[in-house]
């Protein structure tokens, strides 16, 4: 049996859009509201270079990477041919108008996938 947290009411998330929730250790974990009112949530992260799905488009049940386009299934978290890899997903319901994740995998799933570097990479010259 799920130990669900409420997250969020509904309302707090944006009708094709996403908000991030926030873990005491890993990467934060991005939930999705589409267009007909269901929600997902995936780790905030893209199976291609880790570009931040929740600053994503939302159309249908996918959100489109805002990296580099990559289209990622909300219900699996699968990128969509041709491209490839997964995100891990989360298990999410919606219930009197808020929107619940399990307590369980919010503490301890996905904990060893890190965020990218971004910007320049350089060491400092001798
Ligand atoms: S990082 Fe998401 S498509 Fe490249």
């Amino acid at each position: 049996m799920k130990d669900w947290t409420a997250v969020c009411s509904l309302d707090e998330l944006p009708r094709l859009g996403a908000r991030r929730v926030a873990r005491a250790r890993g990467m934060p974990v991005a939930l999705f509201r589409t267009g007909d009112d269901r929600v997902f949530a995936l780790l905030d992260r893209c199976p291609h270079k880790g570009g931040p799905l929740s600053q994503g488009i939302v159309y249908g049940d996918g959100v489109a990477c805002p990296l580099h386009n990559q289209t990622i299934s909300l219900a699996d978290g699968h990128a969509r041919a041709p491209d490839e890899g997964c995100t891990p997903t989360f298990a999410c319901k919606l219930e009197d108008g808020r929107v619940w994740l399990d307590a369980e995998e919010l503490a301890a799933k996905a904990l060893d996938l890190q965020a990218p570097v971004a910007g320049p990479c350089a060491k400092a010259q001798a």
